[in-house]
């Protein structure tokens, strides 16, 4: 009977200190790791050092030049080039703005036109964006048959459709920003202005294949007609 006592006892001294033993301890990892984690990986914690670069430092300066994305270099909207300006401005980037040009939205409805000055250097922006953006799938004249869609990706929209081509400029803004259905968002890719440039140049797409002899400036037609 002793013996039985004396067992519970010692049981529940080493249960009392298995619970309470270590309170206020903190562990950094975890007790038990049963998947190998991620802790344990070749890389650089912050403010760390590093053997590789000849000053140790492991945090990089970016390279001169570098734009941030949603940043432009000032007056260098349309530049590509490198440069070596800090001057940067965010007004034609990322907006979260709930104007007009922000938005493509007037409240609750979609406005229509560009309000931006289209010029050909606006179009040849767009045609660039385009392109890299919405051709895989659109294509590169907008008739809905981007190499995507000859690997099973069907229901694209064409922008030679009449429903397409009477929609607002506003609700293609949106589209491209927030995306539709099966078509994912473009927002976070593409800067608001180059958003109006993709428009103005579908735009532009859609007249090239809806062009009557009435487009033809005067004095060309009879050159056309023969
Ligand atoms: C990965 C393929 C893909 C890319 C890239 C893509 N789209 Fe689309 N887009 C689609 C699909 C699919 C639909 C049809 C969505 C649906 O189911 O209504 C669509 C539909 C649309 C529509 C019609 C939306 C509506 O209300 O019916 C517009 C406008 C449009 N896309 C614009 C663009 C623009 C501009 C770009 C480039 C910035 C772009 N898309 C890039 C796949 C794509």
């Amino acid at each position: 009977m002793l013996k039985y006592f004396f067992i519970s006892t010692l049981l529940a001294i080493i249960g009392i200190f298995a619970v309470a033993g270590w309170q206020g301890k903190t562990f950094t990892q975890p007790p038990l790791e049963i998947f190998p984690d991620m802790v344990r990986q070749p890389k650089y914690q912050p403010q760390h050092t590093s053997d590789f670069f000849a000053d140790s430092r492991a945090a990089r300066q970016p390279v001169a030049g570098t734009v941030p994305v949603g940043y432009n270099v000032k007056g260098y909207y349309y530049y590509n080039g490198a440069s070596n300006s800090q001057d940067v401005d965010r007004s034609n980037g990322f907006s979260g703005a709930t104007d007009y040009y922000s938005t493509g939205r007037f409240g609750d409805a979609y406005g229509d036109g560009v309000p931006v000055p289209v010029d050909a250097a606006l179009l040849e922006r767009g045609r660039q964006r385009f392109d890299i953006n919405c051709a895989v799938c659109h294509g590169r004249t907008g008739a809905a048959n981007g190499i995507v869609t000859q690997y099973n990706l069907v229901g694209v929209a064409s922008f030679q459709d009449d429903r397409l081509r009477q929609m607002p400029d506003g609700q293609i803004f949106n589209t491209i920003t927030l995306g539709k259905n099966k078509m994912g968002a473009y927002g976070a890719n593409i800067a608001v202005e180059d958003r109006w440039a993709i428009i103005a140049y579908i735009r532009a797409l859609e007249r090239s294949q809806h062009a009557t002899l009435g487009d033809v400036p005067k004095g060309l037609e009879l050159e056309v007609k023969k």
